[in-house]
């Protein structure tokens, strides 16, 4: 199956009324199973731990999804030896034999797409269109992964390698050893699945540790992946507390390698603690940190400024504005700032904030911590520029905050600066667009970037000076597709892995060359 070309899992169209029911029905199965209590999974061994993690319903938060043990160090421990354990067998089987298993995965859950999305409609409050977009993301990694998997070994069999006389040379990738996986909680199924699957489909042994927010999608997707026959102690399923057992495996001498996506601070603190060698450890940790974003839209007075205003509004407010790739910055060059200003404004008044699970355009935010620092930008942002519309919590069932917009505030403000991860919009206005360019690389952050124009000069010129890792022009500034847009940021959001590209692979890979005397 991997011979036939990838490609993209296609959306699901909902204006279609089959489709409406059909995911109709997967919510009400799903909401039919919330409350369970899940364990923590060491190699196929189940473990129930006295102290659980609640995980709640962010639209509906007295309703508890469901109820997840929680590892200690102890627990983390068993995982680490059997993860090597299983290691020593998992690394001898062939790349084609893990992506078969791989392809297997995939094609179970396109089968039960609609049930995947519907856990993450109730346990990440995205609407139907963002959740159905996470299940096709994931099942692209997967294709996409075991494609290139097999490839990686065929041609490192065969890769030309100039000629030594007298000596046959070979370079084969080889696994690396046993890796922790800490993905974030807003992409819940597609970079909890694209960060372990690209792991294990190269013959490393892993521990996920998932985001404690989406814990029990990761739960479904470890389930997934055993149904689909990866032999227990190939994937350890570690839920537990970041600073506790996430301090402890960083640490770990035995660990080779972290695979992490998630927020800056936590990002660096990995690279920080994995840079140290611990007692007993024996080689340089690999991290692979794909971190936070202060993504912007550029638009000059040649765009289509109808356009350029929705592809503002959809990128900033999007699954609440909680995407790494979060267009949370607009520059509007002067002489078209304040019509593009206005219908931004309009449209984000049009937008419904109301439950995921009536697929509204606007839900939930994750969590209070997350919605109380939400709000607590919004003041900043009063302080430092003036707010056009929104900042308001909406109603009492969940987190739910209106779409807010601030202009007027200074380039090296707070929230010109800083990830907010809510939605929170910052629009200013430059002289030109080479100012508006300027304006929008004055960040340390480096992940995705939109410009807006119609003339060839100038796109041409941005294409060049807009300095971040996944550059769009005359579209929004989300929503990059596994093959077609490998994803990954520069400077302080991240190592640029570029997940869902040809490089990914190699991170979670060393290559040993071998070669005979003839
Ligand atoms: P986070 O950094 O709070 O948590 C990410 C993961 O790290 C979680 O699983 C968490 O439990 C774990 N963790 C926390 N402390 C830890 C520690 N000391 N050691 C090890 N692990 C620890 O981020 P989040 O809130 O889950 O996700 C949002 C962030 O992720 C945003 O900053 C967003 O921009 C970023 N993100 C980046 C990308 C990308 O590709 N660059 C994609 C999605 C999200
Ligand atoms: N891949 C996701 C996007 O591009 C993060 O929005």
């Amino acid at each position: 199956a991997w011979s036939a070309a990838f490609q993209n899992e296609p959306f699901t169209d909902f204006n279609q009324p089959e489709h409406r029911e059909a995911f109709l029905k997967a919510l009400a199965a799903v909401k039919g199973q919330l409350g369970h209590r899940y364990p923590v999974v060491i190699g196929g061994k189940e473990v129930y731990t006295e102290q659980e993690l609640v995980s709640r319903n962010p639209g509906h938060v007295r309703e508890v999804v469901g109820r997840m043990s929680q590892a200690g160090t102890d627990l983390a421990e068993q995982a680490m030896q059997q993860a090597q354990k299983s290691f020593a067998t998992w690394k001898r089987t062939t790349a084609t034999e893990r992506a078969a298993l791989l392809l297997k995965a995939a094609s179970l859950l396109r089968q039960r797409k609609h049930e995947f999305s519907a856990w993450m409609v109730v346990e990440a409050g995205k609407n139907w269109a963002e959740a159905d977009a996470d299940t096709a993301e994931a099942i692209d990694f997967m294709e996409y992964y075991a494609r290139e998997a097999v490839r990686l070994s065929e041609t490192s069999l065969h890769q030309p390698l100039p000629r030594v006389p007298g000596e046959e040379n070979r370079l084969q990738y080889i696994p690396l050893g046993v890796g922790i996986i800490i993905p974030p909680w807003n992409f819940p199924l597609a970079i909890c699945a694209g960060m372990t699957t690209a792991a294990v489909v190269t013959g490393n042994t892993v521990l996920l540790k998932p985001a404690s927010n989406t814990s029990v999608i990761a739960y479904q997707f470890f389930k997934l992946m055993k149904e689909a026959g990866f032999p227990d102690g190939v994937i350890n399923f570690v839920p537990g507390s970041g600073a506790v057992i996430g301090d402890y495996l960083t640490a770990h001498p035995q660990t080779r390698f972290i695979s992490f996506t998630g927020s800056k601070e936590v990002g660096l603190r990995i690279n920080k603690l994995a840079a140290e060698q611990a007692e007993g450890q024996i080689w340089i940790k690999r991290v692979v940190a794909e971190m936070g974003g202060k993504d912007g839209i550029v638009v000059d007075e040649t765009a289509d400024l109808e356009a350029a205003a929705k592809a503002i509004v959809v990128s900033a407010f999007g699954y609440q504005g909680q995407k790494c790739s979060a267009g949370s910055r607009a520059i509007i060059v002067e002489s078209v700032y304040d019509q593009v200003l206005a219908r931004v404004t309009e449209l984000t008044n049009l937008l419904e904030v109301g439950s995921p699970e009536d697929n509204a355009p606007v839900g939930p935010v994750i969590d209070e911590k997350s919605r109380d620092k939400i709000l607590e930008y919004i003041g900043i942002g009063r302080e430092e520029g003036r707010l056009v519309t929104g900042g308001e919590q909406v109603g009492e069932a969940g987190y739910y905050i209106r779409p807010a917009i601030f202009t007027d505030v200074p380039v090296k403000g707070r929230i010109m600066q800083e990830e907010i991860f809510g939605p929170v919009l910052a629009v200013v206005s430059a002289r030109d667009w080479e100012e508006a360019i300027e304006i929008y690389n004055d960040t340390e952050f480096g992940l995705t970037g939109s410009f807006f124009s119609t003339d060839e000069n100038r796109i041409s010129a941005a294409l060049e000076r807009m300095h971040c890792g996944n550059l769009y022009v005359n579209r929004k500034c989300t929503g990059a597709l596994v093959g077609g847009q490998p994803f990954g940021g520069f400077n302080m959001s991240g190592t640029d892995s570029k997940a869902g590209g040809h490089d990914y692979l190699l991170l979670f890979t060393q290559a040993k060359v071998t070669s005979r005397k003839l």
